[in-house]
């Protein structure tokens, strides 16, 4: 079982500090950046697109960037967050008519490739691309905003994709998105994912009320972890 990646929902922070506050959750035991990116078409909320991935790398951000499309379609927008930096690109299969296209596009521009499942989106979607995901996301909240609770269906969604990853043989991170906190992460592990996208859980622990609080709540998912 790969190691347990903690990645803060930039959803959550505050935009206008937004590299200050990357920073500082780096700086405070995150691993990766989680970045959503919504359209105001396949998702009811508008946010961010390439050129704010780009200014975090010009930033200095070395961190990889795990960019989550809620977005159609998502074939044109593919290389221009390759272009802007991007580690991971994901999509939802809804989002695209041809998803064994989108992800090779995905790793012929270079990034790592993953599918994301709402959640009533079956997991059939995944029968023939095993081959061609290097991340599986589970929604545990209706995709579109930040701090939504935690859907306890989805637990045992990440039971079956974790059976699928692991008789599969291939290398794939299984990731959980949407109402993840310090007191439900133990248990979401336990189900099997290893890839934590926490928003509101984090960064609405911010450093305005207490100046080492992205120290304390990073700190104390790491312990829940174990
Ligand atoms: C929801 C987004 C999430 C969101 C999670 O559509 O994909 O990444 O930021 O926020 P929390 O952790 O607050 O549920
Ligand atoms: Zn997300």
């Amino acid at each position: 079982m790969s190691e347990y990646m903690l990645a803060p929902s930039i959803l959550s922070a505050d935009f206008a500090r937004l590299g200050e506050e990357v920073d500082n959750v780096l700086a405070s035991g995150a691993d990766i950046v989680h970045f959503d990116v919504m359209d105001n078409h396949y998702v009811p909320n508008l946010t961010i697109g390439p050129l704010v991935c780009e200014a975090l790398r010009k930033h200095g951000v070395t961190a990889p960037i795990d960019v989550h499309l809620m977005v159609d379609p998502v074939d044109r927008i593919i290389p221009e967050f390759a272009q802007a930096g991007a580690t991971y690109i994901t999509f939802h299969p809804e989002a695209s008519a041809h998803v064994d296209r989108s992800l090779q596009l995905i790793r012929d521009s270079g990034c790592k490739s993953g599918l994301v499942f709402n959640p009533a989106t079956p997991l059939s979607h995944l029968d023939y691309v095993m081959d061609k995901v290097d991340m599986v996301l589970i929604m545990s909240v209706n995709p579109g905003f930040g701090g939504q609770s935690f859907i306890p269906a989805a637990l045992d969604k990440i039971r079956q994709v974790r059976q699928m990853i692991d008789e599969s043989g291939y290398d794939i991170r299984l990731e959980i998105d949407g109402g993840v906190k310090a007191d439900n992460i133990a248990e979401i592990a336990a189900a099997g994912a290893d890839t934590f996208v926490a928003g509101s859980g984090i960064f609405g622990k911010g450093q305005d009320s207490d100046p080492n609080g992205y120290d304390t709540i990073i700190g104390e998912m790491r312990r829940q972890l174990g």
